[in-house]
């Protein structure tokens, strides 16, 4: 898969358009997430990613990549990761549900997820779970600084998680990314402090830990995509794409980066983006 391949060193070329594609990123995760709520299918908010990144002068990364037949992943309850935009997955009050956006910009890539709540009446399970996934990924950023190792960050993960009885995805890890979608490091969400390679100013990568409430085991479907507990446990995941700095790290994709940037969408209110024009 070539994630443990030379890890790359970005410069600033590289850095700038990271940079910008992970505001965009986290711009367009904010627009497809506003549309979450019961009775929309994930086909339509399907359509809002791809319509809004191509108007802002990206496309869709994961539309073609190994054959994946759409734009963005959207996967529900028990599905971990991977999930398939389908006008047969209609929202359902309760369900909780992650959007993973990765647009693509100048050749550059911005990789973000979140897990949302649909509707009001959510399981204190789904709440565990959930919570604990975007937990889980603070404290594996909170990791990453010059010198530390890959290690730590699955460490601190798998601490958190398993602490509260919950279990860890190993199918599926963080990965390097910059003009590479998938590349070098692969970021384990799991393992032992001290292990794996150690963290460099300039690398580049994802942090997206799937956090389970039985089992860590998963099954992909026949679709050849979507990848499911294999206990139908429920299954939610937060991810950021993430630069070593000298001093620490930077989020790429930190919402916080969009108000007032070029990719600011704002109130969006009889834009084709508002989930309640008429
Ligand atoms: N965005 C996913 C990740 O975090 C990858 C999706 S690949 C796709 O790595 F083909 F399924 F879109
Ligand atoms: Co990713
Ligand atoms: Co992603």
């Amino acid at each position: 898969m070539g994630r443990d391949e030379p890890i790359d060193i970005n410069g600033p070329e590289a850095i700038a358009g990271m940079r910008r594609v992970g505001v965009m990123a986290a711009a367009l995760l904010d627009v497809v997430g506003r549309w979450v709520r019961p009775g929309v299918s994930t086909l339509e908010i399907n359509q809002v990613c791809e319509k809004w990144t191509r108007e802002h002068g990206g496309v869709s990364a994961p539309l073609g990549y190994r054959g994946y037949p759409k734009s963005l992943c959207t996967s529900v309850n028990d599905v971990v990761c991977h999930g398939i935009p389908s006008a047969k997955a209609v929202l359902r009050e309760g369900d909780i549900v992650n959007l993973d956006v990765t647009p693509k910009l100048d050749g550059w890539h911005g990789d973000t997820s979140a897990t949302y709540y649909v509707g009001s009446k959510i399981s204190p399970e789904a709440k565990l779970v959930t919570e604990t996934s975007r937990e889980c990924l603070a404290l594996g950023i909170a990791q990453v600084r010059e010198g530390a190792y890959v290690g730590d960050i699955g460490a601190a993960i798998q601490a958190l998680a398993e602490g509260r009885g919950l279990s860890v995805v190993r199918e599926f890890c963080g990965h390097g990314i910059n003009r590479i979608f998938h590349c070098g490091p692969s970021v384990p969400h799991y393992g032992r402090r001290g292990e794996g390679p150690r963290l460099k100013a300039g690398m580049i990568f994802t942090i997206e830990p799937m956090i389970n409430t039985g089992t860590w085991r998963t099954k992909i479907l026949k679709d050849g995509w979507t990848a499911i507990t294999s206990d139908g446990g429920l299954s939610a995941q937060f991810e950021h794409t993430l630069l070593v700095t000298a001093n620490g790290v930077e989020i790429l994709t930190d919402p916080a980066k969009v108000k007032g940037s070029e990719f600011d969408p704002g109130d969006l209110r009889g834009t084709p983006y508002d989930p309640d024009r008429g």
